[in-house]
């Protein structure tokens, strides 16, 4: 890795024709144990950076522009400080500049800067790459700006460079997560009050294995805010008759049978979900400090099962996984992961069985759906970390 960081902060030097050494920042991926779609909700989420990771080169100029480069793309793009907004389509120049955005918002004079960017976070796989590209380069402009700003403010500023310049109404589980992590451990993070705890999680014998499906899916993200909408209409009946109510986290089930079911199944299905989600989390985090894998990984299954036929984030490429996975001894618990619509799953798997899941799995996926099936094993790791 440092091979790789002296390579990068040379290229920079190339690109711009600089001898000024830029700041390197880290910011990882994430994977989430169990929680999906609940941080919107105001519910829990028990998230983790990975060892994969989105890499900035970031260096002030004297004068308004800024210039970007995408190396892994070989694609460039270049704006000015008093001409920031988003472009086209949803593209890497969207989480710089929204990230950047983010200053002036809060009356913090940005300037001028260059960057490269590099990242070994899949695109599209359900690993949040985009969050991983937002943190790092909010982090690099608030060190070269000395602005001073904590860890937590930096988080909810990447979260809004999401909703304001890629148009996705995320949560804050993932930018979290990327900022966050912690080695070894995972974070069971109150989505409402922003309170967290690093949970240990170190399963003897067990490797958390990603299997990409390799589907992206385009309606990922107009689907992503229509269910937050679904969400949002379940609490509005919910609050007629319970004023207190603000969000599904405040939700029973008994209020979802009076006050939703009557007026539409279809958001008395998504709500429930997330009712019954925000609860599974509560108890799986349980079985992880109690050290019962097995009823975690149950959880994982019913958590997939949900997202599937109630929640319909699922597709048919995700399902076949887990429910391969399903009939493995070997495999503790299986899930998608993330928004859903494609991506990756996430695998509890016995260490000395994953070779033998992969030939089998592997070969299965890719004659039933026509699309290769990638695999990482992923190693839980610190959040954002400047370099040098
Ligand atoms: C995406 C969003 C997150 C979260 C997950 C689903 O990753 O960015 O905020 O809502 O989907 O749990």
């Amino acid at each position: 890795m440092e091979d790789n960081i002296t390579k990068l902060s040379k290229l920079f030097c190339e690109v711009f024709e600089t001898s000024t050494k830029p700041l390197i920042v880290r910011s990882p991926g994430r994977v989430n144990i169990i929680g999906e779609h609940t941080d919107y909700n105001d519910g829990f989420v028990l998230p983790a950076a990975i060892d994969k990771a989105a890499y900035m080169a970031v260096a002030l100029r004297d004068d308004d522009e800024i210039h970007l480069q995408a190396h892994d793309l070989n694609e460039t793009f270049s704006t000015s400080v008093t001409d920031l907004k988003p472009v086209g389509d949803v593209s890497w120049p969207n989480y710089i500049l929204g990230a950047a955005a983010q200053f002036p918002k809060k009356n913090i004079p940005l300037k001028g800067f260059n960057a490269i960017l590099t990242s070994d976070v899949p695109i599209g796989a359900g690993l949040s790459s985009s969050a991983a590209v937002e943190c790092a380069a909010i982090h690099a402009l608030n060190e070269l700006l000395q602005t001073g700003l904590d860890k937590i403010e930096m988080v909810l500023m990447a979260q809004k460079a999401e909703h304001e310049y890629a148009g996705v109404m995320c949560g804050v589980m993932d930018q979290f997560a990327s900022v966050m992590g912690k080695q070894h451990h995972v974070i069971k993070l109150d989505c409402r009050s922003l309170e967290y705890e690093y949970v240990p999680f170190n399963l003897d014998g067990i490797c958390v294995l990603l299997l990409n499906t390799n589907v992206k899916h385009s309606l990922a993200s107009s689907e992503y805010n229509t269910r937050r909408q679904e969400c949002e209409q379940a609490v509005a009946w919910i609050k007629e008759q319970y004023p207190a109510v603000n969000s599904l986290r405040d939700v029973t089930e008994a209020m979802l049978d009076e006050c939703v079911l009557p007026k539409s199944t279809l958001v008395d299905k998504r709500s429930r979900f997330i009712v019954q989600e925000i609860e599974r989390l509560q108890k799986g985090c349980e079985d992880l400090m109690r050290g019962d894998t097995h009823a975690l990984g149950k959880k994982m299954f019913n958590t997939h099962d949900g997202l599937s036929r109630m929640y319909a984030v699922s597709c048919k490429e995700l399902d076949y996984l887990v429910d391969f996975a399903r009939n493995n001894p070997a495999v503790i618990g299986a899930r998608m992961m993330g928004g859903g619509f494609g991506g990756c799953t996430i695998n509890l798997v016995k260490e000395d069985a994953v070779e033998a899941l992969i030939k089998s799995i592997q070969p299965a996926y890719e004659a039933a759906m026509r699309l290769p099936l990638t695999y990482y094993a992923a190693s839980i790791e610190n959040g954002t970390t400047i370099i040098r």
